[in-house]
């Protein structure tokens, strides 16, 4: 086979867990720990020591933010006001890690709907917002268990992981270096999300993408050819997590609030959306592809008002739901993964031809455009 260096989005690959938490079930068990905690404070917070807790709302959540429910992988200890964390037995080494577990099941989906053999990959990259562990890295864990041969590695970009997945992996194809990648993106977002954390509770969900990038030659009859990808990186303290090996943290104790997910949500708003929508015009123009002729864009998945006004600002007019799908009302934030889940389900309508934009943005400040076309 006479290979190209032409890069391609073969197929996807998508898990989502079984369970799912609605606001109300959220809000319920949140105002549950609110109660619990001013109560048990209550002389320090008459005394002026303590500030008493406020309770939370589905109204708020789904007006400030379009999430209506997320999935996640240990749903009781998430809404036991005592606990308000995922948890689950320790894994001894002998057993598949769980961000492995997640991340197999989305690539066995993309292999298959490729018809792409394992022995035929060359690369896994596992790309996330956190990894479970420093090393050996997910990625050659999730490469062995695919068994495939070659190499995988961790990479982590926060939101923007799995777009800069795929320019990596569009890199080596271009590079000569590998001819099938997969780029893994398993989310256990709701590990690092503070769940006590009245402002930001309500925003991630779990679930695991795989993104196969190939050449064009093997790829299947259906593909993406990928026309473009871009990536940017502007230092920010806004989204930020401090956990690491060096600050060995207890998530439960308030003091360690930043060893969690916390954000300046706000400032976010306001830095991110002119950063985004400016990238997506300068690329759009970099690749000689007009506004009208953008079919459809699969949007990073923070946040419903975001995406309304980088759409509009890109498409020049309100952005349909046909034109800018969302999967925040159901799956939340996902992280990385949230574009990508956009894509997997919401592109088989398209028609040969179509042009159409992944697009994820996040902490970093991190962000990455995948403009892709339909063949096929
Ligand atoms: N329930 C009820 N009220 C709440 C609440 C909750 N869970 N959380 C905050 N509020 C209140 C605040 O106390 C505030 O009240 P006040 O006006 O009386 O002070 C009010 O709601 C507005 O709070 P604010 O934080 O300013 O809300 P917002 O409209 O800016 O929305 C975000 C907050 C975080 C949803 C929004 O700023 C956002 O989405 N930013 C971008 C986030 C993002 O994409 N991050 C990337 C993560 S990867």
């Amino acid at each position: 086979m006479q290979y190209t260096g032409t890069p391609v989005i073969s197929s996807t690959g998508l898990f989502t867990p079984d369970e799912s938490i609605s606001n109300e079930e959220l809000v319920e068990s949140f105002n549950a720990y609110v109660e619990l905690h001013n109560a048990e404070h209550a002389d320090a917070i008459a005394a002026g020591q303590v500030t008493a807790l406020e309770p939370s709302s589905v109204e708020f959540i789904e007006k400030a933010s379009g999430i209506k429910a997320r999935h996640v992988m240990a749903k009781g200890p998430i809404l036991d006001p005592n606990v308000m964390s995922p948890r689950w037995a320790e894994r001894p080494n002998d057993e598949r890690s769980i961000m492995a577990e997640i991340g197999v099941k989305a690539a066995l989906q993309a292999l298959e709907r490729a018809g792409r053999k394992p022995e035929e990959v060359d690369a896994v990259l596992c790309a996330a917002s956190n990894m479970e562990r420093p090393y050996p890295a997910m990625a050659v864990e999730i490469q062995d268990a695919l068994g495939i041969e070659g190499f995988g590695f961790d990479m982590n970009v926060a939101c923007s992981s799995a777009t800069f997945g795929i320019q990596t992996a569009a890199d080596y194809i271009r590079a000569g270096n590998a001819r099938s990648v997969l780029v893994v993106s398993p989310e256990i977002t709701s590990g690092h999300l503070n769940w006590r954390d009245r402002d930001s509770h309500f925003i991630f969900g779990d679930v695991a993408t795989a993104v196969l990038v190939e050449d064009k030659v093997m790829a299947p009859e259906q593909h993406w050819e990928i026309l473009g990808t871009r990536l940017k990186t502007v230092f920010s303290n806004n989204i930020r997590n401090n956990f690491g090996f060096l600050n060995r943290a207890h998530p439960e104790s308030a003091s360690n609030a930043d060893k969690l997910f916390v954000q300046e949500g706000r400032k976010v708003f306001k830095e991110v959306v002119p950063m985004v929508a400016q990238m997506i015009c300068d690329e759009a123009e970099r690749l000689s592809i007009v506004p009208r002729e953008i079919r459809r864009m699969w949007l990073h998945q923070a946040n419903a008002g975001m995406n309304r006004l980088i759409a509009q600002r890109v498409l020049g007019h309100e952005a349909s739901a046909d034109e800018s799908p969302t999967v925040l009302d159901t799956y939340g934030n996902t992280s990385s993964a949230g574009s990508i889940i956009a894509f997997d389900l919401h592109s088989d309508d398209l028609s040969d031809g179509d042009i159409g934009l992944i697009c994820s943005f996040g902490a970093g400040y991190s962000a990455g455009t995948v403009f892709v076309r339909k063949v096929g």
